[in-house]
């Protein structure tokens, strides 16, 4: 483990396998210390295809599930893209079918954002009423997941915060349809200052290609809208960076050392 600040750390694991083992160890300990003094846990998680091997550990692997009270746990999303939910590029398809679906969880548990609704804004302000009346806070007020699950794109971008997008400044809002020029569609997604206010945030990534934007993110001094995930720095929780070795094969931390 490499400690980047005070509360940030980097961990390098051997393979995409071993990244997600020691991020499933990490979530597992902070949901039991959590819920030491905690009704509920709270947990935004992310998209994209990094993800689904820990969430198949969570759910499937007894050497984590077993210890989660999962009727304890609420599932939010970071973000979205703006398709039903059977859709193959759904994210709650994605985490439906490799962990929810084999969980002993209440529906009402689950905080999917309704991205099948034509209008991309009205799932962004439906989310938000989701959210406000699960966190119990009004307007003005920023909710505090307990964790948010990130990614991080080749190009830099986390959540669907992608470069030069609309949402990478927004400041009050706690969700936006963020309007990406690249897929020609809106993705509905938290913005920064909910990402930074969660109490653990954990990145996952993973693969070679994915290299460069990951040197220039954690030791680069790019500009922030080119490299959205440089807009991660938690507020008051910790952050921890699982990678694998070929994603951090351009860090000066990496050790060459197989
Ligand atoms: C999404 C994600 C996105 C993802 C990155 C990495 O909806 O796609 O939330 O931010 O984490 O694009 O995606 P991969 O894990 O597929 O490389």
């Amino acid at each position: 483990m490499y400690t980047i600040s005070k509360n940030q750390k980097i961990e390098i694991a051997a393979d995409a396998e071993a990244m997600c083992r020691a991020a499933a160890e990490t979530l597992v300990q902070h949901i039991g210390k959590t819920l030491q003094t905690k009704d509920v846990y709270s947990i935004a998680l992310s998209g994209g295809s990094t993800p689904r091997r820990l969430y198949a550990l969570l759910a499937d692997d007894p050497a984590f599930g077993h210890q989660i009270p999962w009727e304890r746990i609420h599932f939010f999303w970071g973000d979205e893209r703006h398709v039903s939910p059977d859709h193959p590029d759904s994210n709650y398809r994605m985490a439906f079918e490799a962990m929810l679906s084999h969980l002993p969880l209440p529906s009402t548990n689950i905080h999917r954002i309704r991205a099948e609704n034509p209008d991309a804004r009205k799932a962004a302000e439906d989310y938000v009423r989701d959210i406000r009346r699960f966190f119990g806070i009004t307007n003005g007020d920023m909710p505090r997941f307990n964790c948010v699950l990130l990614g991080m794109g080749s190009d830099g971008h986390t959540a669907s915060l992608f470069p030069d997008s609309p949402a990478l400044s927004e400041q009050k809002r706690l969700v936006v349809a963020n309007w990406v020029e690249k897929f020609d569609s809106f993705r509905i997604t938290l913005t920064v200052p909910v990402l930074n206010n969660a109490d653990l945030i954990l990145f996952l990534v993973s693969g070679g290609e994915k290299a460069d934007a990951l040197q220039t993110v954690l030791e680069g001094d790019a500009p922030t809208d080119r490299y959205p995930a440089q807009l991660i720095q938690p507020a008051r929780g910790a952050l921890v960076w699982f990678l694998d070795r070929s994603a951090a094969s351009g860090l000066t931390c990496f050790d060459q050392k197989p």
